[in-house]
C-alpha cells in the first residue's frame, strides 16, 4: 500500500494522477485542491470513491498545513508520496520576451511574483508542510513537477523566448529540489523536478525545438511515464531535473 499526496489536482495532469492513482485500490490518494467540491462531484460522477480531496491552496501556507494535518489521520502519520503539481501559468506572458517587457514593467513584476508565489513559494510551503508525513515513511519520495521550458540547453538550442515568468519559476524549482535533497540526504527523502513532457492539456507551448516532434503526448502517456519514474527513483538521483522519459529528452 502506497500514500500519494497531488498538490493541485483539480483539472489537468493532476486530476490524471487521481484517475490513474486510484485504479489501483491498493493507493491512498489524496488531492489537494483550491475548490474541492467541484473535483469531488467530478469523481463521483465517474464512479471513483477512493479518492480524498482535501482543501489547499499553493499561496496559502495555513490551508496546506491544514491538510497536513487530515492526511495524517488518514494514513496514520505518514506519507510515501508528494507530488507538487499545481501551478500558475501566466498565459498573458507567453509570447512575450525579455525586451518586450519594455513599457511593460507592472505587468512583467505581477506576473513575476504571481509565477514565483504559487510555483516556488507554493512548493516550499507544500514541502515544508508535508515533509514530517514524508520522514515517517518507507518510500519518502518528492516530486515538484517542472517544466522541460526551464531546461537551459534546450531554450539555447530553440526559439522561443517567451513566457519568461514561468520559465524562471520553473528553473527556481529545479534549483530547490536539489536544495531540499542535499538538506534532507541523511534523512533518506527523495527529491525531483520533474517534466511531464509536453502534454495536450490547455498549456501547450514551443514545438518548435525538435522538427520530428509529433505532437503533445495524452495526459495518460505522462502521468504513467511519471509514475514508472518516481518508481524508479533512488536517493542517486535526489535533486535531479528529469523528464518523463527518466531522461533529459523533454519531449
Ligand atoms: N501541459 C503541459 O504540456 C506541461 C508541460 C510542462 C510542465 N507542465 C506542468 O505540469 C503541471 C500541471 O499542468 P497542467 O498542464 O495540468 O495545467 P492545468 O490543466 O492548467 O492545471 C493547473 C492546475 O494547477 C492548479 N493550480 C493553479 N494555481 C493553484 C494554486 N494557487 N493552488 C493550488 N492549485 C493551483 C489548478 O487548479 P485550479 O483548478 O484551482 O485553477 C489546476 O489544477 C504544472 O506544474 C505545469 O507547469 C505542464
Amino acid at each position: 500500500m502506497a500514500s500519494y499526496v497531488i498538490v493541485g489536482a483539480s483539472r489537468g495532469i493532476g486530476y490524471k494522477y487521481l484517475q490513474i492513482l486510484s485504479a489501483n485500490p491498493d493507493n491512498i490518494v489524496i488531492g489537494l485542491a483550491r475548490n474541492p467540491v467541484p473535483v469531488q462531484e467530478k469523481l463521483r460522477g465517474e464512479g471513483i470513491s477512493n479518492v480524498h480531496v482535501l482543501q489547499g491552496d499553493l499561496t496559502d501556507n495555513a490551508s496546506l498545513v491544514a491538510a497536513a494535518k487530515e492526511v495524517s489521520q488518514i494514513t496514520g502519520g505518514s506519507l510515501d508520496h508528494l507530488i507538487v503539481n499545481g501551478a500558475y501559468l501566466s498565459d498573458s506572458t507567453q509570447f512575450i520576451s525579455p525586451s518586450e517587457f519594455k513599457g511593460k514593467e507592472d505587468l512583467l513584476v505581477s506576473e513575476l511574483n504571481s509565477s514565483m508565489a504559487a510555483n516556488v513559494v507554493g512548493a516550499i510551503y507544500s514541502i515544508n508542510a508535508f515533509i514530517d508525513l514524508s520522514k515517517k515513511s518507507e518510500i519518502k519520495k518528492i516530486i515538484i513537477i517542472s517544466s522541460g521550458a526551464a531546461d537551459l540547453d534546450l531554450i539555447a538550442a530553440g526559439s522561443w523566448t517567451g513566457a519568461v515568468p514561468y520559465c524562471i519559476s520553473k528553473a527556481a524549482v529545479n534549483l530547490l529540489a536539489v536544495k531540499y535533497a542535499v538538506e534532507f540526504k541523511t534523512d533518506g527523502i527523495i527529491f525531483l523536478a520533474l517534466s511531464p513532457g509536453l502534454v495536450a492539456t490547455e498549456q501547450n507551448n514551443n514545438l518548435e525545438t525538435n522538427p520530428t516532434f509529433k505532437g503533445p503526448i495524452s495526459m495518460e502517456e505522462s502521468v504513467t511515464s511519471m509514475l514508472e519514474v518516481i518508481q524508479k527513483l533512488t536517493i542517486k538521483e535526489s535533486g535531479s531535473f528529469l523528464s518523463h522519459h527518466g531522461d533529459k529528452n523533454w519531449l
